[in-house]
């Protein structure tokens, strides 16, 4: 289903070139989402002979599906941080999501994308000790934030918790106003890497440091990407019609989430690991069913799914890709929280590469501690789904499911989908299925 944002943005006529034969940079990124378009824009800016290879058109998958709330608040997240990381990391954390704040203002000072400062709320759907917990680390962190004694939702709740001087945009006008700054080849479909060469159906790119910006890794057995990430899939709504938030809004556990966006008010929830649903209930379903009761008035005008990258701590993993390819890096494992990790994604990279070092790549780095509740969850649904009878994924051979909702099957293990033809929608997947 087209988003609102594919609804809304106009592509550039001119710009992204097709690869023929072999060429030669001083960076390639593969992947022309917002991480990668960022990265490539960066690495440009500070000098770099950098080309990006993205496999359909940029801007087409992830990004033209997120919610594009540009924020350092992701869900309650600090009052973790500071448990298991200390207050400096914490702080960090903070500190790296907020410049990228600023670093997304500053680009839409010259891009037009409807850039709107907002306070970003959590609001406590389950626990008010939780939020009040959170509003501790904020207090210690030195993070501006102010409370509510009710969120301004459609639900009962028990307070929100406010931080201030975040932001919304139209991220696909952001995207394809920096395509013309950059070097880009479109339908350039990287299948393999070998040493520092990319494989396309179209000839070969070549160059002294690779960046895999293509949401879930392209190489991902190598760096143990496959035991280390998972997907989700999400529904959003736009209504037309229905009373406008001041704000951008999230759930504190997992419930619905509220931006406008024009005369728009954009409704998401209703999510699933990849391949495990959405089961009737579920989904469109799920988001329907609350918008239909809370906004009666209202006329629903797009709707459209998201495709989320988790990480195992919901940390990104930016940095080397493996020890073995130290001039490899990857972005990847935002844990929706997109927009701002991908801003986080290319200054890291950018200052990796042009510097040599990072004040966060200690924070984001790939190779840090596995040992997460969620690493047995990964193996465990890897493990039943290898020797489930069925479909089998071209990834590493699980069992896909029937999406009936969107007609696709869907790869429980690592969130791969492939279209009814049994061509790829989404990686980590590179090859299709027969059907
Ligand atoms: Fe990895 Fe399907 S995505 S086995």
């Amino acid at each position: 289903m087209t988003s609102l944002w594919e609804a809304t943005a106009v592509r550039p006529r001119e710009g992204a070139r097709m690869l023929e034969g072999d060429v030669r940079a001083d960076v390639l990124v593969i992947g022309g989402g917002m991480a990668g378009v960022l990265s490539a824009y960066l690495l440009t800016q500070a000098g770099c002979r950098c080309v990006l290879a993205e496999k359909d058109r940029a801007g087409g998958s992830v990004t033209a599906n997120t919610t594009a709330k540009v924020t350092a608040q992701h869900g309650l997240v600090y009052d973790k941080l500071v448990k298991q990381e200390g207050p400096d990391r914490a702080r960090q954390y903070f500190e790296a999501n907020q410049a990228a704040v600023e670093g997304l203002r500053q680009l839409a000072a010259s891009v037009p994308c409807d850039f709107e400062e907002r306070t970003a709320y959590v609001y406590a759907e389950q626990s008010a000790a939780a939020l009040e917990r959170e509003r501790n680390a904020y207090e210690r962190l030195g993070i501006p934030h102010h409370e509510l004694a009710s969120a301004p939702v459609p639900l009962p709740n028990k307070g929100a918790l406010g931080m201030e001087q975040q932001a919304q945009f139209n991220p696909l006008k952001l995207l394809y106003g920096l395509l013309p700054s950059i070097d880009v080849y479109e339908h350039a479909f990287v299948t393999g890497v070998e040493g520092n060469t990319a494989r396309t159906d179209r000839g070969s790119i070549t160059a002294d440091y690779i960046v895999y910006a293509t949401h879930y890794p392209l190489v991902n057995v190598p760096g143990l990407y496959f035991m280390k990430e998972h997907q989700m899939r999400s529904y959003v709504i736009a209504l037309e019609g229905a009373p406008l938030t001041d704000g951008m809004l999230i759930s504190d556990g997992g419930g619905f989430s509220f931006r406008t966006y024009r005369d728009f008010l954009l409704v998401g929830g209703g999510g699933h690991r990849t391949g495990e649903g959405p089961k009737p209930s579920e989904g469109y379903a799920e988001v329907r069913s609350f918008t239909d009761a809370a906004y009666p008035e209202a006329q629903e005008r797009y709707a459209w799914a998201t495709q989320d990258c988790m990480s195992l701590d919901h940390r990104p993993y930016i940095g080397v890709h493996r020890r073995s390819r130290p001039n490899h890096y990857v972005a990847t494992g935002f844990s929706k929280w997109g927009m701002t990790g991908s801003y986080v994604a290319a200054r890291t990279i950018t200052d990796l590469i042009v510097k040599g070092r990072s004040s966060v790549q200690g924070l984001f780095s790939p190779q840090r501690s596995m040992l997460h509740a969620s690493l047995f969850s990964n193996l465990g649904t890897s493990t039943a789904n290898l020797v489930k009878p069925g479909r089998r994924c071209s990834h590493l051979g699980c069992c896909l499911a029937h999406n009936d909702v969107e007609d696709s099957w869907d790869c429980p293990c690592h969130g791969s989908r492939f279209a009814a033809d049994g061509t790829v929608l989404e990686g980590p997947a590179t090859k299709p299925i027969s059907v």
